[in-house]
């Protein structure tokens, strides 16, 4: 905001959803709300007012009030003098004084920063708030004449990770890859998809995390080969492969992990086969996930050897140019490689300005990972049926190259091996 002039910024938590009645969705407060606050209580938003020239910044906070009748029932609120204390406003207030501030807020202000079109409800409250200051024009009051997208600002600052974000996802990738640890011990013939995911869950919660990341996928069979499958109500049968893509969330940070392994313990030949390319792949990948490199490098990287893979065995014909020119991998690998990893599983930040990907800084996370999805097909070679295969890790960009935060969920299949049969 100081670098765009001054202004002021107004930044609403998230609405609680109803789920049916009487009953509401597990509450998450909105990504930037809490990056910016640490502040997790609904019906909560944020203003700040930065002057122009050298005038301090002011941070105010609109909160629920304490309220002994809803503590009661509910739980602790801070209520606006125990927020401004432990979390060091500069001012707060009653949530219901925001209506009549912000228009006392706005007015002569240079810019108004928020982020338009994501909530209808809120783009109403500030179009009222903004008619309320161009009411007063007559006693010399002026609405801001620029409206800023903060968002767009802020997307730039969650992109890079500082020391705290980075100690709190190694914490959340460690939790995770525990879950996934306990769920390769537990997976046997007989097991159903869904108490795979309560291995997960009890893991999660266990170690603190407040909710998985995103709905765990626990796949196996032939529901390897549907990307964001969450049914997770089939039987685990010999011979089948599982994949099990699923993270935390710890402090409002995501971990995005997924691990692929034989339902009994012993990869087939041809399950061999398509996890070591995936593996290759990825190892590829991770190679070019450096400082200078782009955003697009490791894709380019594990897209060189998973096409490759496709030709040797048999499941696509022609030369390694053609099929990535063609984009006839396509087929069996239909999505990118990576994506920004942070509060939001898939975060915040631009991946490209103009033609240019974006470049990687250290304190960047994203995700790793490639598979190989092999649908059932007459000019498939019919061993490779239902074979789905990724393999996903959750990489911290740094000075030399990259940390690995899910390196401790085993990937080689000895490895795997060994660990499911103990
Ligand atoms: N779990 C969603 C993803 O891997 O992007
Ligand atoms: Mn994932
Ligand atoms: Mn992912």
């Amino acid at each position: 905001m100081a670098r765009g002039g001054g202004g002021i910024a107004v930044i609403p938590t998230a609405p609680e959803q109803a789920r049916n009645r009487d009953t509401q969705f597990p509450y998450r407060a909105d990504s930037y709300f809490q990056y910016l606050t640490g502040f997790t209580e609904p019906e909560a938003v944020l203003v700040i007012v930065v002057g122009q020239g050298d005038a301090a910044a002011q941070s105010m906070l609109f909160c629920r009030e304490k309220n002994l009748e809803r503590e009661i029932w509910d739980g602790f609120r801070h209520g606006p003098d125990g927020a401004r204390e432990a979390f060091g406003f500069d001012a707060a207030y009653a949530i219901g004084e925001l209506e009549a501030k912000l228009p006392e807020l706005l007015a002569d202000q240079p810019a108004l920063w928020f982020s338009i079109g994501h909530d209808a409800d809120w783009d109403r409250r500030i179009a009222v708030a903004l008619n309320a200051v161009r009411a007063q024009s007559r006693s010399g009051k002026r609405a801001p004449p620029a409206i800023r997208d903060v968002r767009a600002e802020l997307d730039v600052m969650r992109l890079v990770k500082d020391v705290s974000e980075i100690a709190v996802m190694r914490r959340v990738a460690e939790i995770s890859t525990g879950a996934h640890v306990r769920a390769m011990r537990f997976v046997a013939p007989g097991r159903f998809e869904y108490e795979v995911e309560a291995e997960l869950l009890h893991e999660f919660r266990r170690q603190g995390c407040e909710y998985p990341a995103y709905t765990s996928i626990v796949a196996g069979g032939a529901n390897t080969c549907v990307l964001h499958y969450v049914g997770n109500d089939r039987l685990l049968r010999d011979g089948d492969l599982l994949l099990i893509d699923a993270g935390g969330e710890l402090n409002g940070y995501a971990s995005d992990i997924t691990r692929c392994f034989p339902v009994n313990g012993r990869f087939s030949g041809p399950q061999a086969d398509v996890y070591d390319l995936v593996l290759d792949a990825q190892a590829a990948a991770i190679k070019a996930v450096r400082p200078g490199a782009t955003f697009a490098d490791p894709h380019e990287a594990a897209l060189k050897v998973l096409a490759q893979g496709m030709i040797d065995l048999k499941l696509l014909p022609g030369s390694l140019d053609a099929v990535i020119e063609s984009e006839s991998y396509k087929r069996f690998f239909m999505h990118r490689t990576s994506h920004w990893l942070g509060k939001d599983v898939h975060d915040a930040g631009e991946y490209k300005e103009g033609e240019h990907w974006a470049l990687l800084l250290p304190g960047m996370v994203l995700t790793v990972e490639p598979g190989c999805y092999i649908r059932p097909a007459d000019d498939v070679p019919e061993a490779f049926w239902n074979v789905g295969v990724r393999i996903e890790d959750d990489a911290l960009v740094t000075d030399e190259g990259c940390e690995i935060l899910s390196a401790a969920a085993p990937k080689e299949i000895a490895d795997i091996e060994d660990l499911m049969r103990g």
